[in-house]
């Protein structure tokens, strides 16, 4: 097998997991890309399950709405980078403020958002024209932005296989009952119902969280019949006389509980196709964060199944296979300011971006089955000699698998083009990579890649 091949299907992994586990797991890096709290999407939906008994919604809708809270952000990595373009500074604050402050409309507050979020560090007047070019702007760049994430994250839901109520609902998140949401600026009925109660359900969450449940519903009834269905907003008065689901959502497992309440009689299970197919989506979503990474998952992948497969690894090429596509996945916690940076990193960003790994594992290892394979995702950046990081683990403490993808990601990293530096020839990487052999990077895994690297022309070019 060589490097530029497609990845190839695994053999069966034997996993069939509930698909309410795996989703709302990967949700949780969702949050971070949003700027959120890791848990938000799964506490909107334990309100929008709420929501849909109030309303006595069917058991499928029900399902429908489930599935698409938890991945109502799903293309939230798109328009990070072109957010960051914009705003030119971090994408992640702007996104989390853009939640609560309505800041593509000329008013006080949306004027005090851009303020605090245009440019921050950059001189006065260098902020001045940002900030009056994006109020020219704002209502072709609130479209590009929306649409961008809208249409990605209606695209996951169906490459993943949920309904088509789920994908539509994702597409219309943004919307407003006044007509005046985005990317079409649909109103009233018009608003698919799922996305009008997800759009209230995904607001209550975030001013709950920052101020208690009575601001949220202050915030909510000022907003009907702007941003809310008016209907909506006086069926979910009966959610804030009851203290126990506000408990519920300030307690440290929401997760599991969130798992309990999958619509019962529709449970949806993942056997191992659709567990590869919902990790290679999650691999676009980490890509598509940064154009400097827009094929590195799956490049990564090729590279350490090729790997793997000429250590005669055959049998854990499955699990090596699904935690190099998901071996990235903390990025999405790291701002675009630090990702596309063309420099050099301050020691705090730096620190930013040594947390990546710890987010892997904390997101991976939640899923049942994905304990081990957490672990060989979230080593990808350790070395022999416990120089890497982020847990200093040493030779001892590393197995093959995991050597396989440091080796597959140092690989890809160097062949991609960088914001500092151009992409580097395939002699130039095994050069600069052998440098660090045996005492930081296995020996075996180098032999093979180079082996692998040399046996086909061109070699250049690899994703
Ligand atoms: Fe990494
Ligand atoms: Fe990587």
């Amino acid at each position: 097998m060589t490097l530029t091949q497609e990845v190839a299907t695994p053999a069966a992994c034997d996993l069939q997991l509930r698909m309410s586990d795996l989703i709302s797991a990967l949700s949780l890096a969702l949050d971070l890309t949003e700027g959120q709290p890791m848990g938000h999407a799964v506490k909107s939906c334990v309100l929008g399950m709420r929501m849909a008994e109030i309303l006595k919604l069917s058991v499928e809708t029900r399902s429908d709405l489930y599935y698409a809270l938890l991945l109502k952000d799903a293309g939230c990595s798109s328009n990070a980078a072109r957010m960051y373009e914009i705003f030119g500074g971090d994408e992640r604050a702007a996104k989390k403020e853009v939640k609560t402050t309505d800041w593509s409309r000329v008013t006080f507050d949306g004027l005090e958002y851009l303020m605090r979020n245009v440019m921050p560090g950059r001189s006065r007047l260098d902020r001045v024209i940002a900030i009056a070019h994006i109020a020219i702007n704002r209502k072709d760049q609130s479209t590009e932005l929306f649409q961008l994430r809208c249409e990605r994250g209606g695209q996951i839901a169906k490459k993943i296989g949920l309904s088509e109520a789920t994908t539509k609902a994702i597409y219309s998140l943004d919307e407003h009952w006044d007509g005046k949401g985005f990317p079409h600026g649909i109103k009233e009925a018009e608003i698919p119902l799922l996305s009008r109660i997800m759009n209230l359900c995904q607001t209550l969450e975030v001013f709950a969280a920052v101020s208690g449940p009575q601001d949220a519903f202050q915030v909510i009834e000022e907003r009907a019949g702007t941003w809310f269905d008016p209907e909506l907003v006086a069926a979910c008065r009966e959610l804030e006389k009851d203290a126990a689901l506000w408990e519920l959502l300030e307690t440290e497992d929401v997760r599991a509980k969130v798992i309990d309440i999958e619509p019962f009689g529709v449970f949806q299970y993942a056997d191992d196709p659709r567990i590869d197919s919902i990790c290679e989506a999650f691999a676009d979503v980490i890509d598509v964060k940064s154009p400097y990474t827009h094929a590195h998952s799956k490049g990564v992948t090729a590279a350490a199944v090729a790997i793997a497969s000429r250590l005669g690894l055959e049998k854990e090429i499955p699990v090596i296979r699904r935690a190099a596509l998901l071996h990235d996945i903390g990025k999405l916690s790291v701002p675009n300011k630090i990702l596309d940076k063309n420099g050099k990193l301050t020691a705090q960003e730096w620190e930013a971006m040594r947390l990546h790994p710890y987010y892997t594992q904390r997101i991976l290892e939640r899923i049942s089955g994905f304990k081990h394979l957490a672990f060989i995702a979230s080593t990808h950046h350790e070395k022999l000699d416990g120089s890497g990081y982020y847990r200093n683990l040493r030779a001892t403490q590393l197995p093959l698998a995991a050597r396989s993808i440091t080796m597959a990601d140092i690989y890809d990293a160097l062949s991609a083009k960088r914001p500092y530096r151009d992409a580097l020839p395939t002699e130039k990487v095994l050069e600069i990579i052998s440098k660090e052999v045996p005492h930081a990077l296995d020996e075996s895994c180098f032999e093979a890649l180079k082996a692998i690297a040399q046996s086909q022309a061109p070699v250049a070019g690899i994703p």
